[in-house]
């Protein structure tokens, strides 16, 4: 029997005085919540067949209205791989995997299924945006869960942002279709750390929103990352401008990182690339 206690404790690095012996979980939730993204692939390859089955647990996501406003781009090919590699920095290990996707947020196809069927479509707009991106982060979710349950690794990269217009060429993806991550799928040649959560009490709110003693709770969740896994300088946000950190904590690091824009001119893309964003 799963001990639930055990993962608890490696998902929040504290224990917790609940018991949970009479709860028999499943192989699934074991996975799901032991799980941590992959970040080396061996060169093993993943079956056509087992393939078409993630993909279809990622389509069994569920979806707004059953709109499917989302695509998969499943890259395999290695003269593409190898071009979007030149172009994506330090994060070209993602491509190391056998198998490269690409989530695509996609309004375009329900646009041309309404045009064919004779009616206006009047919903280009920051709604219907937003629910193409949910479906689509919701379909890689599923396709996450279900690869990391049979032993796949994976690694959401959203890096695919910051090169979206070459990425945009070299798929030919047209108006209307965006990449909201890749993600890289293998078999891990590597085994991860799990990585410590931010305790429910900060983010789960009962009944009405509550940030009570926020600060304080951050402090002991920074001590609780930082005895396991300070984050070292070359992980260290920004160094060029603030310097290395004193104490490499979470709350530190991800300061730094928001302190700086990212991703700028991303709303003006995706204006000219067929969201209004009304
Ligand atoms: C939408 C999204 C985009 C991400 N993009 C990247 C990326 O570009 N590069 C990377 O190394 N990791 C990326 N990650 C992985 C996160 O860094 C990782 O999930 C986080 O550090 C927590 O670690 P864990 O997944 O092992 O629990 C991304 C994750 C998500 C959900």
């Amino acid at each position: 029997m799963i001990d639930v206690s055990n993962l608890y404790q490696n998902r929040y690095g504290k224990k917790t005085d609940q018991n949970f012996s009479k709860i028999d979980i499943t192989p699934l939730i074991n996975s799901i919540i032991s799980r941590a993204s992959v970040r080396k692939f061996s060169k093993k390859n993943i079956s056509k067949e087992l393939l078409t089955l993630l993909l279809t647990a990622a389509q069994s996501a569920p979806s707004k209205s059953n709109l499917q406003q989302y695509s998969i781009m499943v890259i395999q090919n290695q003269s593409l791989k190898n071009e979007i590699s030149k172009l994506i920095g330090d994060t070209k290990w993602a491509l190391t995997a056998p198998v490269f996707l690409l989530f695509l947020a996609d309004i375009r196809r329900n646009i041309k299924i309404t045009n064919h069927k004779g009616y206006n479509h009047k919903n280009n707009n920051v709604d219907t945006f937003m629910n193409g991106v949910i479906d689509s982060a919701l379909s890689m979710q599923s396709m996450i869960s279900a690869s990391e349950s049979i032993g796949l690794g994976i690694c959401p990269i959203s890096m695919i942002r910051n090169i979206i217009e070459e990425v945009k060429n070299l798929c030919k993806l047209p108006k209307g279709v965006f990449p909201i991550a890749g993600l890289a799928l293998g078999w891990p040649d590597e085994k991860s750390p799990v990585s410590i959560r931010l305790p429910q009490d900060i983010v789960t709110h009962y009944n009405t929103y509550n940030e009570k003693n926020l600060m304080d709770k951050i402090n002991q969740y920074d001590e609780r990352v930082f005895k396991v896994a300070p984050i070292e300088r070359n992980k260290q946000r920004h160094i060029d401008i603030y310097g290395v950190a004193k104490k490499g904590t979470w709350s530190e690091n991800i300061s730094r990182q928001l302190s700086v824009a990212e991703r700028k001119d991303f709303k003006k893309w995706l204006k000219n690339h067929g969201f209004s964003l009304e």
